[in-house]
Protein backbone atom coordinates (compact mmCIF):
# COMPACT_ATOMS: atom_id res chain seq x y z
CA UNK A 1 0.00 0.00 0.00
CA UNK A 2 1.75 3.16 -1.36
CA UNK A 3 0.08 6.70 -2.03
CA UNK A 4 1.48 8.70 -4.87
CA UNK A 5 0.60 12.78 -4.95
CA UNK A 6 -1.05 13.69 -8.02
CA UNK A 7 0.28 17.57 -9.20
CA UNK A 8 2.96 19.00 -10.38
CA UNK A 9 2.92 21.58 -8.49
CA UNK A 10 6.18 22.01 -6.27
CA UNK A 11 4.81 23.44 -3.08
CA UNK A 12 2.19 20.26 -2.89
CA UNK A 13 5.23 18.26 -3.27
CA UNK A 14 7.26 19.47 -0.90
CA UNK A 15 4.41 20.32 1.53
CA UNK A 16 3.18 16.24 1.02
CA UNK A 17 7.12 15.03 1.38
CA UNK A 18 7.33 16.90 4.82
CA UNK A 19 4.17 15.14 6.10
CA UNK A 20 6.21 11.50 5.14
CA UNK A 21 3.33 9.85 3.18
CA UNK A 22 4.03 10.02 -0.46
CA UNK A 23 6.03 7.74 -2.39
CA UNK A 24 6.34 9.39 -5.97
CA UNK A 25 3.93 11.70 -7.67
CA UNK A 26 2.27 11.78 -11.22
CA UNK A 27 1.62 14.27 -14.14
CA UNK A 28 -0.16 13.97 -16.90
CA UNK A 29 -0.36 16.72 -19.80
CA UNK A 30 -3.73 18.64 -18.22
CA UNK A 31 -1.98 18.43 -14.84
CA UNK A 32 1.34 20.51 -15.96
CA UNK A 33 -0.86 22.68 -18.40
CA UNK A 34 -2.61 23.59 -14.18
CA UNK A 35 1.06 25.10 -13.75
CA UNK A 36 1.01 27.53 -16.39
CA UNK A 37 3.31 27.68 -19.52
CA UNK A 38 6.06 29.49 -18.09
CA UNK A 39 8.17 26.78 -16.91
CA UNK A 40 10.42 24.62 -17.70
CA UNK A 41 9.30 21.09 -18.06
CA UNK A 42 12.70 19.18 -18.06
CA UNK A 43 13.51 21.38 -14.91
CA UNK A 44 10.28 21.09 -13.26
CA UNK A 45 10.16 17.01 -13.58
CA UNK A 46 13.97 17.23 -11.92
CA UNK A 47 12.44 19.35 -8.79
CA UNK A 48 10.06 16.82 -8.24
CA UNK A 49 12.12 13.83 -8.80
CA UNK A 50 14.69 15.17 -6.43
CA UNK A 51 11.99 15.55 -3.51
CA UNK A 52 9.81 12.94 -4.03
CA UNK A 53 12.87 10.19 -4.32
CA UNK A 54 10.59 7.70 -5.82
CA UNK A 55 8.75 7.38 -9.44
CA UNK A 56 7.90 10.50 -11.42
CA UNK A 57 5.14 9.94 -14.32
CA UNK A 58 5.90 11.84 -17.12
CA UNK A 59 3.20 11.10 -20.03
CA UNK A 60 4.45 11.05 -23.87
CA UNK A 61 2.05 13.06 -25.97
CA UNK A 62 2.71 11.55 -28.74
CA UNK A 63 0.88 9.06 -30.65
CA UNK A 64 3.10 7.51 -33.49
CA UNK A 65 5.17 4.93 -32.25
CA UNK A 66 8.86 6.86 -33.35
CA UNK A 67 8.12 9.83 -32.00
CA UNK A 68 6.29 7.94 -28.73
CA UNK A 69 10.05 6.12 -28.22
CA UNK A 70 11.83 9.28 -28.54
CA UNK A 71 10.01 11.31 -26.13
CA UNK A 72 9.71 8.55 -23.54
CA UNK A 73 13.53 8.04 -24.12
CA UNK A 74 14.13 11.71 -23.29
CA UNK A 75 12.07 11.87 -20.39
CA UNK A 76 13.94 8.75 -18.87
CA UNK A 77 17.41 10.52 -19.46
CA UNK A 78 16.22 13.25 -17.05
CA UNK A 79 16.50 11.09 -14.21
CA UNK A 80 16.61 7.90 -12.59
CA UNK A 81 13.22 7.99 -11.28
CA UNK A 82 11.41 9.08 -14.31
CA UNK A 83 7.75 6.86 -14.88
CA UNK A 84 7.24 7.20 -18.85
CA UNK A 85 3.81 7.26 -18.90
CA UNK A 86 2.33 5.76 -22.33
CA UNK A 87 -1.94 5.94 -22.79
CA UNK A 88 -3.65 2.84 -23.60
CA UNK A 89 -3.11 1.98 -27.44
CA UNK A 90 -2.17 -0.92 -29.60
CA UNK A 91 0.52 1.41 -30.74
CA UNK A 92 1.32 2.07 -27.12
CA UNK A 93 2.01 -1.61 -26.16
CA UNK A 94 4.45 -2.41 -28.83
CA UNK A 95 6.17 1.07 -27.12
CA UNK A 96 5.99 -0.25 -23.71
CA UNK A 97 7.09 -3.24 -24.78
CA UNK A 98 10.03 -1.46 -26.91
CA UNK A 99 11.04 0.64 -23.48
CA UNK A 100 10.91 -1.85 -21.06
CA UNK A 101 13.32 -4.31 -22.80
CA UNK A 102 15.79 -1.54 -22.75
CA UNK A 103 15.60 -0.79 -19.19
CA UNK A 104 13.19 2.14 -19.37
CA UNK A 105 10.17 1.37 -16.66
CA UNK A 106 6.61 2.77 -18.47
CA UNK A 107 2.87 3.13 -16.56
CA UNK A 108 0.30 2.42 -19.25
CA UNK A 109 -2.02 5.13 -18.25
CA UNK A 110 -6.07 5.62 -18.99
CA UNK A 111 -6.97 2.42 -18.18
CA UNK A 112 -10.69 1.34 -17.83
CA UNK A 113 -11.35 -2.14 -17.98
CA UNK A 114 -9.58 -5.08 -17.28
CA UNK A 115 -8.90 -6.09 -20.51
CA UNK A 116 -6.92 -3.02 -21.64
CA UNK A 117 -4.95 -3.87 -18.18
CA UNK A 118 -4.26 -7.66 -19.37
CA UNK A 119 -2.83 -6.05 -22.32
CA UNK A 120 -0.48 -3.44 -20.28
CA UNK A 121 0.55 -5.96 -18.13
CA UNK A 122 1.21 -8.72 -20.59
CA UNK A 123 3.04 -5.53 -22.72
CA UNK A 124 5.59 -5.77 -19.69
CA UNK A 125 4.49 -2.23 -18.00
CA UNK A 126 5.88 -2.05 -14.71
CA UNK A 127 3.13 -0.04 -13.80
CA UNK A 128 -0.58 0.57 -14.82
CA UNK A 129 -2.85 3.01 -14.23
CA UNK A 130 -6.72 2.52 -13.64
CA UNK A 131 -8.79 5.71 -13.67
CA UNK A 132 -11.67 5.47 -10.94
CA UNK A 133 -13.89 8.49 -11.34
CA UNK A 134 -13.98 8.59 -14.98
CA UNK A 135 -14.78 4.92 -15.38
CA UNK A 136 -17.86 6.06 -12.75
CA UNK A 137 -18.69 9.45 -15.03
CA UNK A 138 -20.00 6.19 -17.26
CA UNK A 139 -22.06 4.68 -14.45
CA UNK A 140 -19.86 1.46 -13.99
CA UNK A 141 -18.55 0.61 -10.84
CA UNK A 142 -14.47 0.78 -10.90
CA UNK A 143 -14.22 -1.72 -7.79
CA UNK A 144 -14.77 -4.58 -9.43
CA UNK A 145 -12.49 -3.42 -12.74
CA UNK A 146 -9.88 -2.79 -9.78
CA UNK A 147 -10.41 -6.28 -8.12
CA UNK A 148 -10.75 -8.14 -11.47
CA UNK A 149 -7.43 -6.73 -13.07
CA UNK A 150 -6.11 -7.05 -9.36
CA UNK A 151 -6.30 -10.90 -9.67
CA UNK A 152 -5.70 -11.23 -12.94
CA UNK A 153 -2.24 -8.91 -12.83
CA UNK A 154 -0.52 -10.02 -9.28
CA UNK A 155 -1.00 -13.56 -10.25
CA UNK A 156 0.62 -13.86 -13.61
CA UNK A 157 2.74 -10.80 -13.86
CA UNK A 158 4.81 -8.41 -11.74
CA UNK A 159 2.78 -5.29 -12.89
CA UNK A 160 1.98 -2.83 -10.26
CA UNK A 161 -1.74 -1.49 -10.03
CA UNK A 162 -2.02 2.40 -9.73
CA UNK A 163 -5.39 3.76 -9.00
CA UNK A 164 -5.93 7.51 -9.59
CA UNK A 165 -8.43 10.26 -10.83
CA UNK A 166 -10.22 10.35 -7.69
CA UNK A 167 -13.08 12.12 -6.63
CA UNK A 168 -13.91 11.32 -3.11
CA UNK A 169 -12.12 10.20 0.18
CA UNK A 170 -14.18 6.69 -0.25
CA UNK A 171 -12.72 5.74 -4.01
CA UNK A 172 -9.22 5.54 -1.56
CA UNK A 173 -10.00 3.06 0.71
CA UNK A 174 -12.22 1.14 -1.63
CA UNK A 175 -9.36 0.85 -4.32
CA UNK A 176 -6.54 -0.24 -1.66
CA UNK A 177 -9.73 -3.14 -0.41
CA UNK A 178 -10.35 -3.91 -3.81
CA UNK A 179 -6.37 -4.51 -4.47
CA UNK A 180 -4.26 -1.65 -5.71
CA UNK A 181 -0.89 -1.74 -5.03
CA UNK A 182 -0.70 2.52 -4.89
CA UNK A 183 -3.35 5.38 -4.81
CA UNK A 184 -2.41 8.96 -6.48
CA UNK A 185 -4.14 11.34 -4.79
CA UNK A 186 -4.43 15.19 -5.38
CA UNK A 187 -3.16 17.47 -2.88
CA UNK A 188 -7.00 18.40 -1.20
CA UNK A 189 -7.72 15.04 -0.46
CA UNK A 190 -4.20 14.09 1.49
CA UNK A 191 -5.48 16.78 3.17
CA UNK A 192 -8.44 15.64 3.94
CA UNK A 193 -7.81 12.17 4.56
CA UNK A 194 -5.75 13.52 7.91
CA UNK A 195 -8.90 15.48 8.92
CA UNK A 196 -11.97 14.95 11.42
CA UNK A 197 -13.32 17.35 13.57
CA UNK A 198 -13.65 14.96 15.93
CA UNK A 199 -10.00 14.18 15.88
CA UNK A 200 -9.55 18.19 15.91
CA UNK A 201 -12.41 18.66 18.85
CA UNK A 202 -10.01 15.81 21.27
CA UNK A 203 -6.75 16.92 20.32
CA UNK A 204 -7.62 20.49 21.78
CA UNK A 205 -9.69 19.18 24.95
CA UNK A 206 -6.79 16.98 26.03
CA UNK A 207 -3.90 19.80 25.85
CA UNK A 208 -6.51 22.29 27.40
CA UNK A 209 -7.18 19.76 30.52
CA UNK A 210 -3.64 19.44 30.60
CA UNK A 211 -2.94 23.30 30.51
CA UNK A 212 -5.51 23.97 32.83
CA UNK A 213 -4.26 21.80 35.48
CA UNK A 214 -0.79 23.39 35.61
CA UNK A 215 -2.49 27.22 35.74
CA UNK A 216 -1.00 27.86 31.93
CA UNK A 217 -3.04 29.43 29.45
CA UNK A 218 -3.99 26.58 26.59
CA UNK A 219 -2.24 26.50 23.51
CA UNK A 220 -5.04 27.35 21.06
CA UNK A 221 -6.20 30.72 23.22
CA UNK A 222 -2.41 31.83 23.32
CA UNK A 223 -2.06 31.64 19.89
CA UNK A 224 -5.27 33.81 19.23
CA UNK A 225 -4.33 36.73 22.21
CA UNK A 226 -0.75 36.49 21.24
CA UNK A 227 2.34 36.49 22.64
CA UNK A 228 2.42 37.93 26.40
C1 LIG B 1 -3.36 9.57 -12.91
O1 LIG B 1 -2.19 9.24 -13.06
C2 LIG B 1 -3.91 10.78 -13.54
O2 LIG B 1 -2.94 11.79 -13.51
C3 LIG B 1 -5.12 11.40 -12.87
O3 LIG B 1 -5.43 10.78 -11.64
C4 LIG B 1 -6.25 11.66 -13.79
O4 LIG B 1 -7.34 12.13 -13.07
P1 LIG B 1 -8.53 12.98 -13.65
O5 LIG B 1 -9.64 12.07 -14.02
O6 LIG B 1 -8.91 13.86 -12.48
O7 LIG B 1 -8.03 13.78 -14.82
Amino acid sequence: MRLFIDTANVKEVRDAVRWGVVAGATTNPKILSAEGSRFDLRDRILEIAELVQGPVSVEVISEQRDEMLDEARTYASWHQNVLVKVPMTLEGMGVVRELESTGVPTNVTVVMTATQAILASLAGASYLSIFYGRISDLGTDPAPVIRETADLVHANTRTQIIVGSIRNLIDITRSFLAGADILTVPYEFLKQMAHHPKTVETIQEFNSAWAKARGEVPLRERTLVGPR
